[in-house]
């Protein structure tokens, strides 16, 4: 009985430990995913022999690394059906957010588009140059969601104007 009562508390406290030491399943792909092993194949090159400022156009090291940009401008561009011109890299997704929402909302500011719509949802990158966009004098409206996280049709519709200038909604909340 003594050793059954062992045995017991041994798997227990084993089975504890495996669960305390075991990683969680990573399921934030919208934060940060592994590197595709081809992407890696390509890009290692330029973090080894292939290093130049790709601004430093003055020496054929920044000249290639400005080529290989150029190159992966335009594919990126082929792959959506934009214009390379209209591919800007950033280093993440703040910025390009930040980039996108200020960028647009200031340059349409000027043609008397001072609306912008979001959704209670949405990541703080996002939420925030918003509110920084209220202080210029944007009105801003966040839309609620129901109770699924999609946004009401009838909500936005009632909340869209000649004014608009922006709406914003997120594909997927990973929180
Ligand atoms: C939906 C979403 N948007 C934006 C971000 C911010 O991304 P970054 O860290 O690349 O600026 C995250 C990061 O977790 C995110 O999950």
């Amino acid at each position: 009985m003594k050793s059954k009562l062992s045995i017991y508390l041994l798997s227990t406290v084993l089975l504890l430990s495996l669960k305390v030491n075991a990683d969680p399943i990573y399921l934030d792909y919208q934060a940060s995913t592994p590197v595709d092993p081809r992407v890696l194949e390509v890009m290692l090159p330029y973090f080894t022999k292939e290093f130049g400022n790709p601004h430093s156009t003055t020496h054929v090291y920044g000249n290639r690394a400005h080529e290989a940009i150029e190159q992966a401008r335009a594919q990126v561009a082929s792959v959506i059906g934009a214009n390379p011109d209209e591919i800007i890299f950033t280093s993440g997704a703040t910025e390009a957010n930040n980039l996108a929402i200020l960028g647009v909302s200031r340059a349409l500011k000027e043609k008397g588009k001072t609306e912008i719509i979001t959704v209670i949802t949405e990541h703080k990158c996002v939420l925030e140059p918003i509110k920084a966009l209220e202080k210029e004098g944007f009105k801003i409206t966040i839309l609620p969601v129901q109770k699924n996280g999609i946004i009401n049709i009838a909500d936005l519709k009632k909340a869209l104007s000649s004014k608009t200038a922006l709406v914003s909604v997120m594909t997927a909340n990973t929180l």
